[in-house]
Formats: structure tokens, C-alpha cells, sequence
């Protein structure tokens, strides 16, 4: 974790995207609502040339290699050893989708080779956004399309906040993240992000608002979606993994701010994502 406690390279290269890689089937049921409009924002079509950026277990990109087809060809980007094994291992073996482990920052794409630069939330953990995105843009063909999404604030987004309001009754509040600090909630101001693409030479940038409902329970109930903020998201950066007590005082905590949105066998919370698109100009 870096000193802000805010994830960044570091963490997904290690302990982070290991704990992803393995709570994988679960996040994919969560975030699931967010791939209806990012794919139709996307709007990949046979025989494109596609990067997911931070493609983690390779959700997206195995999707849009469904629309690209056998002409087309999707490459995943990611810098967690333990993410790209799952991508690797769930990609069909007709599907024309490749992975690579590197920093989007700083990897050398073939250079305009792309149709479109896709991500879902894969781009706010930048240390350099602006030179990650200038390198983006290499890849990308003239008027080649970016579609990516994004959590808007924290106060759009209870599924984070609850959890991490109920840890904060027994642990210290984090350290609040600077403005440009990377980190989940880093592309929400609309000023920040136009400015960042702009200025890695992004035109036409739409910042489109959806309100999603997220099951963070992913149907498994109120102690499945206790353990998995316990793991993963920002409630599970409040302790130290190692305390066992800690551990155990959040996961009372947890269980009991949590229990009001239960529904049946769903823990449902809303999120507050952007859609974002721009073009190489
Ligand atoms: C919130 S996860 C999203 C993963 C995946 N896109 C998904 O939707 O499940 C953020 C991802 O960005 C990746 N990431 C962070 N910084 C990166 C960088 N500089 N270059 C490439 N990937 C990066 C992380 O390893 C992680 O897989």
C-alpha cells in the first residue's frame, strides 16, 4: 500500500490484484452492471484492434473479442502477475485476445496500431495519468476511439462508503487522498479528468453519468458480502491484515452496517459510475 494508503502500483502488482485474482468470480458478479454501457459506449465492431488497459482478469476484453471476432484482435494490459494467470486461463481458445503483463505508462504499444483503447475502471490507479494516457494514445490509430468507465465521488457511491462508514466506527478514518492522488475515486471530478486527456492530446471527451445498483454479496448473503469487504475495497484498508482482533471488530462492524440493505440473498448498494469517451485527435 503507498503512504497515502491509496492503491497504486505497488498494491496491484502484489497483495491486491493477488486478493482480486482470487475473489475474481465474485467481482465479476458485482461489477457486472457496469459492462452494458461501457460496451455499448465501446461499441467494438468485427475485425477492430482493441487494448483493455488494467484489463485485470480480463472481463472486458475477453468480451470484446466476442464483438471483434476472428478478424479482430484484443490485447490486455495489466501489471498483476496473479490477474493475467485468471485472463490467460478463462480465455476460450478461439477467442483472439492476448495478455501482457506491463505498466500502461510506460509499455511500448505498436505504435497507431489500435481502434480503440477500452478500460474498465482500469485507469485510476495512475502515478502519471497524463503520461499514461500520452502513452495510451500511441497505440491508437488517428480518430481512434477511448471508452473507459469510472466511479464518480464517493457520495455517489454507497456500495464503498457504507462499508467503510461502518469500519470507521471501530478504526481510524484513512488518510483523506490528495486531488491528483491515484486511487478509486481519482477520475470523478469532470475538470480533472478533461483536463488530463486533453493534455495527453485527447479530443472530444463525453463524461456520461450512470447510476448502477451493485450486489456486493454477488447473491451470496449478508456474511459472504461481509467477508469479501473484509478482503477487497476500501473498508479492508481500514486494519491491519495481520491483527486478528482488528480484523474481528470491523467484521462485527461490517455485518452490522451492512444488514439494512439486505435484500433476500443480494447486499444492494448503489454506485455512480462515468462513461468516458474521447477521440485521437
Ligand atoms: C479496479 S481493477 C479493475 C480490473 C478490471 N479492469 C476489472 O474491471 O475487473 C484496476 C486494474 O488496473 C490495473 N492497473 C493499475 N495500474 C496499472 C498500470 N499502471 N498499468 C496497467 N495496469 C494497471 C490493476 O492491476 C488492476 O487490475
Amino acid at each position: 500500500m503507498s503512504e497515502s494508503q491509496q492503491p497504486g502500483l505497488a498494491y496491484w502488482s502484489g497483495e491486491g490484484g493477488d486478493n482480486w485474482a482470487r475473489q475474481n468470480e465474485f467481482t465479476e458478479a458485482m461489477l457486472a452492471p457496469v459492462m452494458v454501457p461501457l460496451i455499448a459506449a465501446a461499441s467494438a465492431k468485427p475485425g477492430e484492434r482493441v487494448v483493455d488497459t488494467g484489463c485485470g482478469c480480463g472481463a472486458l476484453a475477453l468480451a470484446l473479442a466476442k464483438a471483434v471476432g476472428p478478424q479482430g484482435r484484443v490485447l490486455g494490459i495489466d501489471v498483476s502477475p496473479a490477474m493475467l494467470a485468471v485472463a490467460r486461463h478463462l480465455t476460450p481458445p478461439e477467442a483472439r485476445a492476448e495478455f501482457v503483463e506491463a505498466d500502461a505508462t510506460t509499455y511500448a504499444f505498436p505504435r497507431a496500431g489500435f481502434d480503440l483503447l477500452a478500460s474498465r475502471h482500469g485507469v485510476m490507479f495512475f502515478a502519471d495519468p497524463e503520461r499514461a494516457f500520452a502513452n495510451l494514445r500511441t497505440a491508437l490509430k488517428p480518430g481512434g476511439r477511448l471508452a473507459f468507465s469510472c466511479f464518480r465521488t464517493p457520495r455517489d457511491n454507497p456500495w464503498a462508503t457504507a462499508p467503510l462508514e461502518a469500519a470507521y466506527q471501530v478504526m481510524p478514518r484513512l488518510p483523506k487522498p490528495g486531488p491528483e492522488d491515484p486511487g478509486p475515486f481519482s477520475f470523478a471530478d469532470p475538470t480533472r479528468v478533461e483536463r488530463i486527456l486533453g493534455s495527453a492530446g485527447f479530443a472530444a471527451v463525453t463524461m456520461t453519468p450512470h447510476d448502477l445498483s451493485f450486489d456486493i454479496a454477488a447473491g451470496g448473503g449478508l456474511e459472504t458480502s461481509v467477508g469479501y469487504m473484509l478482503d477487497i475495497g476500501p473498508a479492508s484498508r481500514t486494519f491491519d491484515k495481520g491483527d486478528p482482533a482488528a480484523r474481528a471488530k470491523v467484521e462485527a462492524a461490517l455485518r452490522a452496517g451492512l444488514k439494512p440493505h439486505v435484500k433476500g440473498k443480494s447486499v444492494l448498494l448503489g454506485a455512480g459510475i462515468w462513461i468516458v469517451t474521447a477521440r485521437n485527435s
